[in-house]
């Protein structure tokens, strides 16, 4: 389930449902599978592999599995990239709490259509909002690991994933009875092999890449906990399908109400934070106590869908301090958040008072996220795979795949996957962000 929460976020919420209208329907999904069972599933197999066979965080890993020097900068690597990532993706998460409070007091039911959408503008340009709404985010990220990975983690995903499933079958099934909504379905799920392009491809290799947390030091975190009964192929594919399945929920419940309305379909902020609070503020205008009730449960969802990702990625860190410096998980969870905060401040602003900061001529939330998922992830994504296949002795890797030791002619064929095609795709993948 938490491996579950943190693949399951704000990606496939603003990102999957537009990419697949766009990169032909159903194919696009059929890529996107392929793309998942030969690069993603294998990668998070070898991230998984260092965790339970290290036993520790990232460094710890590293350690106990007689990486060098150079190894052991790369696990201090999967500690930043993480809490690098929370800085920025707690902002994100800020706003959604935000829209979940304007939801909740009928905000959008309170507007004309026409100004609904130009509310998020407002808010993000402020100071003061986006500081708070981020600030309470965090809060709420570090108080659930702050008790426990069984207590804390464990018992949050528990309620947290079915409850996600609940409420978007629910949302899905309202969205798809609105007059005029077949059109979205269509837009989702229809094959077009004229999108088929290398572009297409690429889109869905990374959004592949991004859904399953990969190169973030999560997967290393969190199979350290994992007992070594624990069959790992078949946990990998527990979390792909599911955040694949939560995707598709995702593009039923919104592309059917954006074609509803007549409006276009956006990716992003846009799609979330002005094209729905749009429809919303159009649909009070005949059903107010509907509008307010689909838009609480819907920014709800949002809201708990990057809080799950957001805990994993602050686990990272604590786990590393606790492990490494011996602090205890409250005062380690304390420093997560003082250093996250000071960071995130930055992103928090990058629409206010740091408005007119440009890097590499964009805003600084939209360029940290940049480098981020094309370099940090991809980076740490490359040599854990390289470790595993180069470094580590095979026996050990093949064993550990399986349960118990026990292996199969699917751990050989994973192995075969993590040693010769995953660095090949991920450096060719690399050098591509590089040169675009
Ligand atoms: N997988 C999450 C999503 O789809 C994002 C994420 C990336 C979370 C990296 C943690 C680490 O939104």
């Amino acid at each position: 389930m938490a491996f579950a929460g943190s693949a399951i976020g704000l990606g496939n919420i603003w990102r999957f449902p537009y990419m697949t209208g766009e990169g032909g329907g159903a194919l696009f999904v059929l890529v996107f599978a392929a793309a998942t069972l030969l690069l993603s599933l294998p990668i998070f197999y070898a991230e998984s592999v260092i965790g339970r066979r290290g036993g520790a965080n990232c460094l710890g890993s590293m350690r106990n599995l007689g990486g060098g020097r150079f190894w052991k900068v790369f696990g201090l690597l999967c500690v930043f990239t993480p809490m690098f990532i929370l800085s920025y993706y707690s902002v994100v998460g800020g706003w959604s709490l935000e829209y979940l409070f304007k939801a909740l007091g009928g905000a959008f039911a309170s507007v004309q259509p026409s100004e609904a959408g130009g509310m998020f503008s407002q808010y993000v340009q402020g100071v003061a909002a986006p500081i708070v709404t981020f600030t309470a985010f965090l809060a709420f990220t570090c108080l659930i690991p702050a008790s426990g990975v069984k207590s804390g983690i464990e018992k949050f995903s528990k309620i947290s994933i079915p409850a996600l499933f609940v409420i978007i079958l629910v949302l899905a099934a309202y969205t798809l009875t609105l007059p005029g909504a077949f059109a979205g379905v269509e837009y989702l799920l229809r094959p077009d092999f004229s999108k088929f392009s290398v572009g297409m491809v690429a889109d869905a290799v990374g959004q592949s890449f991004f859904s399953l947390s990969l190169g973030t030091g999560i997967i290393i975190t969190y199979s350290s906990y994992v007992d070594k009964g624990e069959n790992l192929v078949v946990s990998g594919v527990g979390t792909a399908l599911a955040a694949l399945v939560f995707s598709l929920l995702a593009g039923l419940t919104i592309l059917p109400a954006v074609f509803a309305a007549g409006t276009e379909p956006g990716a992003g902020p846009g799609l979330i934070f002005e094209t729905l609070p749009f429809i919303f503020s159009t649909m009070a205008q005949d059903a107010p106590v509907l509008s307010v009730v689909v838009s609480t449960l819907f920014f709800l969802t949002v809201l708990v869908a990057a809080l799950t990702s957001s805990v994993s990625l602050v686990e990272v860190g604590i786990a590393y301090m606790v492990e490494e410096w011996g602090l205890s998980r409250g005062k380690a969870t304390l420093l997560c958040f003082a250093l996250t905060w000071v960071v995130g401040l930055l992103s928090a602003l990058s629409f206010g008072l740091l408005g007119d900061v440009r890097i590499l001529g964009e805003p600084v939330l939209d360029a940290f996220d940049r480098f981020s998922s094309n370099i940090l992830m991809t980076v740490c994504a490359l040599l854990g795979v390289v470790f595993v296949g180069f470094v580590m002795p095979r026996d050990d890797v093949i064993s550990e795949l399986g349960s118990h030791g026990k292996t199969g002619v699917c751990s050989r064929a994973v192995y075969f996957l993590i040693k010769w095609l995953c660095p090949a795709l991920i450096l060719a993948i690399l050098i591509a962000n590089f040169v675009s």
